[in-house]
């Protein structure tokens, strides 16, 4: 059996890091496999968050992925706080999880900052939540973009442990997909940088409620180096290379079929082709998402009904593992 989770924090605007690194690939897979995508507002509150933003932002989120092609009929869509199994699953696999192999986790120390005696408990407890959003499922495979990989191989050696622990095989060791020619795509002012959504410059990134002319306008500013030429050079010229990595990725061609393609061009040739591709493709997304984004009742049925579907499996895989590990049901 094959099962599919994925997870996105409901922070900010849903940006083209996202649809390219995981949430295209979120919809090519509902054609093969059972999907579940989560809105993870848990995960969103190991940092502050305004309630009323936090909410909106969960029902942003959720039109993000309607509009970019999830289908809510097939695919299990909700929020995570719905079903309470995620926390509860969380604190078992807390009580196994090694100190040690939370202290490597980079985006810990990067979103902790100098400051790590302030950082909260459930910031440093983020991975194993994570953990426990896949292992409730029993989920075979995560598609995520590259900077979630540490975090899904900590996935899979927490589901190992449970499994020595208990002595038996419960939890599948989830397989991460990081998949297409743009897995971390990266800011368009600073081709060091990973396009986000806390970065303060909105020109950073593209986000999918952004519409055309805003979309054009930040391909044209997007910055690169004074080089005329199309080369795929990641390392010297990474601005450039980031951007040939998102034609590739939204036309379904190779970053070198790119580079090809537009060597006799010239890079503000090629500049104005990328303007009109992302216009193309990510124009419809952002009017969908915008009609959706009015009908509030919808989104809510939706997450509802996913939650439902959700806690129907969850229910079960909990009770196994509380039974494995001696918690009595009276
Ligand atoms: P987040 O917004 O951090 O919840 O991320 C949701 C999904 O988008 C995860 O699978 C991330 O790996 C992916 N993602 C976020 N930022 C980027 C980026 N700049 N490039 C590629 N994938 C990304
Ligand atoms: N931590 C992921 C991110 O920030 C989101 C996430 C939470 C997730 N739980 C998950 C991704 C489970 C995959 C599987 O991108």
């Amino acid at each position: 059996m094959n099962r599919v989770f994925s997870g996105v924090q409901p922070t900010g605007n849903l940006h083209l890091g996202n649809y390219l690194g995981a949430i295209k690939n979120w919809v090519a897979m509902q054609a093969t496999h059972d999907c579940l995508y989560c809105i993870v507002d848990l995960h969103a509150i190991t940092v502050p968050q305004d309630p009323a933003a936090l909410r909106a932002a969960t029902r942003e989120v959720t039109a993000g992925l309607l509009a970019s092609g999830i289908d809510p009929k097939v695919s299990i869509v909700f929020n995570q706080s719905q079903v309470k199994g995620h926390a509860a699953l969380a604190w078992i696999l807390n009580c196994l999880t090694p100190l040690g192999w939370l202290n490597r986790m980079t985006q810990f120390k990067e979103k902790a900052g100098k400051a790590r005696d302030q950082a909260g408990l459930g910031l440093y407890a983020y991975p194993v939540l994570m953990a426990a959003d896949i292992l409730l499922y029993k989920a075979t495979h995560v598609p995520v973009g590259e900077d979630q990989k540490q975090h899904l191989e900590l996935a899979r050696d927490i589901a190992g442990a449970f499994n020595r622990q208990s002595g038996v095989e419960v939890f599948p060791l989830p397989e991460p997909m990081i998949l297409g020619p743009a897995t971390r795509v990266m800011s368009l002012r600073d081709g060091t940088k990973k396009m986000s959504k806390s970065d303060t410059s909105d020109y950073s990134r593209i986000n999918l409620t952004d519409d055309a002319s805003t979309i054009a306008l930040k391909i044209r500013k997007a910055k690169t180096d004074s080089e005329p030429t199309v080369t795929y050079e990641p390392k010297r010229r990474p601005e450039a290379a980031n951007l040939i990595d998102i034609f590739a990725a939204l036309s379904g061609e190779t970053a070198e079929a790119v580079t090809r393609r537009f060597s006799d061009s010239g890079f503000s040739a090629f500049k104005n082709a990328l303007g009109e591709l992302a216009v193309e493709k990510l124009g419809p997304l952002a009017a969908e998402m915008r009609r959706l984004m009015q009908h509030q009742d919808y989104i809510d049925e939706v997450l509802r009904a996913g939650g439902e579907r959700a806690q129907h499996i969850a229910e079960r895989n909990l009770a196994e593992v509380e039974n494995l590990v001696g918690l009595l049901k009276p």
